[in-house]
């Protein structure tokens, strides 16, 4: 009887971690999908994006150009959402790899001040003429408004400016692009913890010590499972 129970409860708790698996894998498809499907249609080969896709050889899915790439399955690198009636622009959720994106033609009122934070690889904006390049003219190598539409060329480095946002990284940190107007600050090698102040290894064991443990843990209680169902042959 007691067996029983304890097969049950491993059995339950499989369950809930194949389920935790499968819907954060599908819940990150989804986010992916939604970008290229906020409106209907597909774009053109003339279109800038269009040019970008078909000489990167990319796949195209409703508005993204996905391509291939040698750590993630697929990234969006070009996102034409012209015409598309948008008229707010909040946050555009897996898709910080892309290098192109065509705003043109929308209504928009109103882009988020961290609408493209972590962009690090945008580097041509397409935005109707009203609207001003995220991070503003000094973000970007050169900026130009064209038949209407206002474009943001070559994403500038903050790190590199001159003046003191280089120093604005604590000690003991490099400081690294996050998208137009954004730099991040990471511990250089060997320091840790809040402003890079504590040096010394990664606390690994700290870290890695309880997913061992429950690993363990969950591999005995499998273990079990099927000595159990052995014995019962
Ligand atoms: C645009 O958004 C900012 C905050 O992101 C807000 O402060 C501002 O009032 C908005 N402007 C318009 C015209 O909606
Ligand atoms: C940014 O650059 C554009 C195009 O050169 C120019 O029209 C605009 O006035 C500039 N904006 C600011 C705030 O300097
Ligand atoms: C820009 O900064 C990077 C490091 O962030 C540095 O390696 C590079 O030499 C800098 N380039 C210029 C032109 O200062």
């Amino acid at each position: 009887m007691k067996m029983k129970t304890l097969w049950c409860w491993t059995e339950t708790i499989v369950l809930i971690l194949v389920f935790k698996i499968c819907f954060i894998a599908s819940f990150q498809l989804t986010e992916l999908r939604q970008v290229c499907t906020i409106c209907g249609g597909t774009f053109l080969n003339s279109t800038p994006v269009g040019k970008l896709c078909s000489l990167s050889a990319g796949r195209i899915d409703g508005r993204c150009c996905l391509m291939n790439n040698t750590r993630d399955p697929e990234q969006i690198i070009g996102l034409d959402l012209s015409s598309c009636s948008l008229t707010h622009m909040d946050e555009l959720h897996g898709a910080s790899t892309v290098l192109m994106i065509d705003l043109s033609l929308n209504p928009i009122v109103n882009i988020s001040d961290t609408a493209f934070q972590g962009f690090r690889d945008l580097n041509y904006m397409i935005l109707p003429q009203h609207i001003a390049c995220p991070g503003g003219n000094t973000s970007w190598q050169k900026v130009e408004v064209k038949e209407g539409n206002r474009l943001c060329e070559g994403q500038k480095n903050m790190c590199n400016q001159t003046g003191e946002l280089s120093m604005n990284c604590p000690e003991n940190s490099l400081c690294a692009p996050y998208g137009p107007g954004f730099y991040e600050c990471s511990c250089a090698e060997n320091y840790r913890g809040y402003k890079c102040l504590r040096e010394g290894d990664f606390p690994a064991l700290q870290v890695f010590g309880p997913l061992a443990a429950s690993t363990v843990v969950i591999s005995f209680l499998l273990w079990v499972t099927q000595r159990r169902k052995a014995k019962s042959l």
